[in-house]
Order: structure tokens, then C-alpha cells, then sequence
């Protein structure tokens, strides 16, 4: 893989080039684009080792001075203003290689395992993951539609065409919450497949986690970009399936041994996963939560209907979930019921319904977060640099 944050130091005498390219180079500022003919020679203090004795310099664009962002570091709110010049960094140069890496062995998984790639919609017609976070568009001049949360409702479509499905896409939320772990743009990746049990679904997740990161490590590149973000690579090596589990009862008891003012029923959230995940100190699964906590698709489970058969992958270090999953409902009456519980039309969802009416098959799938996956991987303080086009909550013009 070409490494393109390299810098090459360049070294201009008046004496080598003549007066005439001297008084045109003193032009150059930064972010100046030019060509340049000399001779590389070995200089153990510059960059890299090399320098380049130059003989020839011809101009090819002289960029406006001062560059807004000079040369020293520069807060958040800057960054993210000047974002389409920010990019222009070693750092983010390094974010995009390690995440292009992960996106190929995530890619190579499905492929290997003979799952089929499919290409869900955007624009939707219902909501899969509640109303709260739904962004919704006009749709031509008299109908509405929604940005999608999720290509699950798809995928469940999917599975009888061809079995065991995969996409990768984005997925919007209109969260409000101001968090370093919310973007309202995500690029999501979501597998589903039909006579796949809950178990089956965990061994999957965990298989394709331990691919990427084993990946990620055996390629001299991203390893050592890894290593360069997160000072150590420990963690990562760790990674080996099958994971931890944990049930949303036992979590709930950790909690209450941490004296958090927490009781069953009551939503597990950032701060709770935060101190499981730093309880646990691997990738761990938390299984079998209230089913009213999760959206009206989960299964519930026939020995106790109260929990669903549901599981959140977190990730170590206090990163908590990167992906949601579970084994879908297949009654479809207990579905409708489901669906008026959270505040939706069944008429809306007629098509999903149409699934369990006519025929159907146990199945279940899962969505990881593609930057919740690169945040934890390089240890990124906030999720936003995971991306070179973050959406915000509180960042509402961009570009
Ligand atoms: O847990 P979620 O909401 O589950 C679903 O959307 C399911 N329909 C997926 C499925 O079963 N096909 O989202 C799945 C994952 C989360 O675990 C998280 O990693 C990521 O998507 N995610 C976000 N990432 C960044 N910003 C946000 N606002 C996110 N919301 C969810
Ligand atoms: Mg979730």
C-alpha cells in the first residue's frame, strides 16, 4: 500500500539554480504545488532519511498566504470549520488508509463465507429504529419519506431471495445527544440470515471482528499505524472468539455492586457500558435484554417472553457497543402487537408483515458501526475524525 503522508524534504541554493528560478521560488507558500528536478541524496536528518538537491523548479499553482490553518494545532470548532482543508493532514491520511483496510477485510469475510452483497434503499418509507431519531425528506411534491436508520427491514427481504445477505451502507439518526460516540450520518454494515438462530448470529459477529482485527495486525502498514495512534497493541491481540457474555440481569447486578441508582427494566446507556466494558476488559457480548428496550422486531424469548433474544457487542477500554443485534420475531401477531407498542401503524409495516404471513423462516442479523469499530481500533478520542465528513448535532452547517 503506497504510504502518501510521506514528506520529501527539498533543498534550494541560489548558486544551483540561478537568480531568475531563485526570485520566482521565493513565490512558493504553503500548500504551493510544484515540480521539481535534482538529485535524491542520503541526509540521515531529514525525513525519511533522503533529501532532494534541487536543480529546476517549475511552478504549478501558487496557493493564497496565509493558509487558514498554519502550522500550529488548532481547536476542534477550527478544524471542523475548515474541515476540507483539515483533511490535508498526515493524521487524517493515516484514519482513511487503516479504515479503507477494514472496510476490505470486513468485504473479504462475507465474500469468503460465501454471503451474497446486496444494495438496500435510502430513501424509506418506515422507521426501524424509533421515531425519535427518524430524519425525515418531502418526497416529491405530496409524500414524505424517511433517510433510513437501518437496511434490516430490507435484508429481512433479502434472505429469501438469496439466503445470507450483507450490505454496507450509511444510516441516519437524528440523535440529539451530543456524545463523542453519535454521528448522524454512520456508514453501517449489516448481515442477515435465514435459519440462523441467535447463537448462530453471535458466531458470526465474532468471527468477522476477529478477521478484521487479525487483518488489520498481520499487514505491516495498518499494524503500525495502529500502534502510532494508540501507543499499544495489546488490546487488539486480545481479540479471539468466542467473546465474553454477559445477560442484561447480571449487568444490571455489576451495576447495582458499583452502586449505580440502576434497576431492571431501566435502559443500559454510555456510562453504564462504559464501567462493564472497563469490568470486562474484552469484547464482550450483553445478551437477552427487556424486549421493551429493544425496537418491535426482536424475538422474545419463549422461556421468559419479558427478555428478547437480543445482544449488543461492546468493545473494550470503556468504547462500549459497536454493533446491535438479535434473532427476529417470526409471529405475526406478536409483531403487530410490537409495533403498536411503539407508537407505529401496522398498516405502514404491511410489506414486513407480509414476511411471516407468507412464509417464513427463523432467522436473525446484526449491524456493526463502521466508526464505532475504527474509533475503538486507533483509540480516536472522539468519533467524528473517523470520518472526513462528520454530521453532527451541534455542527449544523457543513459542507
Ligand atoms: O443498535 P442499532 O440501532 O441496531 C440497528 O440498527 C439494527 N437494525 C441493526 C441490525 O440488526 N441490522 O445500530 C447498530 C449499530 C450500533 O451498534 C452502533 O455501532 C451503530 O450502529 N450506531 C451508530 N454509530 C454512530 N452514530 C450513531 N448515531 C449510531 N447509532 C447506531
Ligand atoms: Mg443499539
Amino acid at each position: 500500500m503506497s504510504e502518501p503522508w510521506r514528506i520529501l524534504q527539498c533543498v534550494i541554493k541560489k548558486s544551483d539554480v540561478g537568480s531568475k528560478t531563485w526570485e520566482r521560488v521565493k513565490k512558493i507558500t504553503q500548500e504551493s504545488s510544484v515540480i521539481i528536478y535534482g538529485e535524491m541524496i542520503a541526509n540521515p536528518r531529514a525525513p525519511g532519511g533522503k533529501e532532494v538537491k534541487v536543480r529546476e523548479v517549475l511552478i504549478q499553482h501558487i496557493a493564497v498566504s496565509p493558509y487558514p490553518l498554519g502550522k500550529k494545532e488548532q481547536p476542534p470548532e477550527v478544524l471542523m470549520r475548515w474541515r476540507h482543508l483539515a483533511i490535508r493532514s498526515p493524521r487524517f491520511t493515516k484514519i482513511w488508509i487503516v479504515r479503507e483496510y477494514l472496510l476490505k477485510l470486513a468485504r473479504e469475510y462475507f465474500q469468503r463465507n460465501e454471503w451474497h452483497e446486496v444494495s438496500p434503499p435510502i430513501l424509506v418509507s418506515t422507521a426501524c429504529e424509533g421515531g425519535a431519531t427518524l430524519f425525515e425528506v418531502k418526497y416529491f411534491d405530496d409524500s414524505k419519506a424517511y433517510l433510513s436508520q437501518s437496511a434490516q427491514l430490507y435484508l429481512e427481504v433479502m434472505i429469501f431471495s438469496l439466503g445470507k445477505v450483507w450490505s454496507l451502507t450509511p444510516s441516519f439518526r437524528a440523535e440529539k445527544s451530543r456524545t463523542r460516540r453519535h454521528l448522524a450520518e454512520y456508514w453501517h454494515l449489516e448481515a442477515e440470515a435465514a435459519w440462523y438462530r441467535f447463537e448462530d448470529n453471535l458466531r458470526v459477529q465474532e468471527e468477522l471482528i476477529e478477521y478484521i482485527i487479525r487483518g488489520l495486525l498481520e499487514n505491516d502498514l495498518t499494524r503500525s499505524l495502529i500502534l502510532e495512534f494508540r501507543g499499544d497493541i495489546e488490546p487488539l491481540e486480545n481479540v479471539k472468539a468466542p467473546f465474553e457474555r454477559i445477560t442484561y440481569d447480571e449487568a444490571i447486578e455489576i451495576l447495582q455492586s458499583k452502586n449505580f441508582d440502576i434497576k431492571w427494566g431501566d435502559d443500559i446507556g454510555a456510562d453504564e457500558e462504559k464501567v462493564l466494558s472497563e469490568e470486562i476488559e474484552q469484547f464482550f457480548f450483553l445478551t437477552h435484554f427487556p424486549a421493551h428496550l429493544k425496537a418491535f422486531y426482536v424475538k422474545l424469548d419463549s422461556n421468559r417472553p419479558e427478555v428478547s433474544l437480543s445482544a449488543d457487542l461492546l468493545a473494550p477500554e470503556g468504547y462500549g457497543e459497536i454493533i446491535g443485534g438479535s434473532e427476529r420475531e417470526d409471529d405475526v401477531n406478536v409483531l403487530i402487537d410490537r409495533i403498536r407498542e411503539e407508537g407505529f401503524d401496522p398498516k405502514d409495516y404491511q410489506w414486513y408483515l407480509d414476511l411471516r404471513r407468507y412464509g417464513s423462516v427463523p432467522h436473525s442479523g446484526f449491524g456493526l458501526g463502521i466508526e464505532r469499530l475504527l474509533w475503538w481500533i486507533l483509540k480516536l478520542s472522539h468519533i467524528r475524525d473517523t470520518l472526513p465528513f462528520p454530521r453532527l448535532a451541534r455542527v449544523k452547517k457543513f459542507i
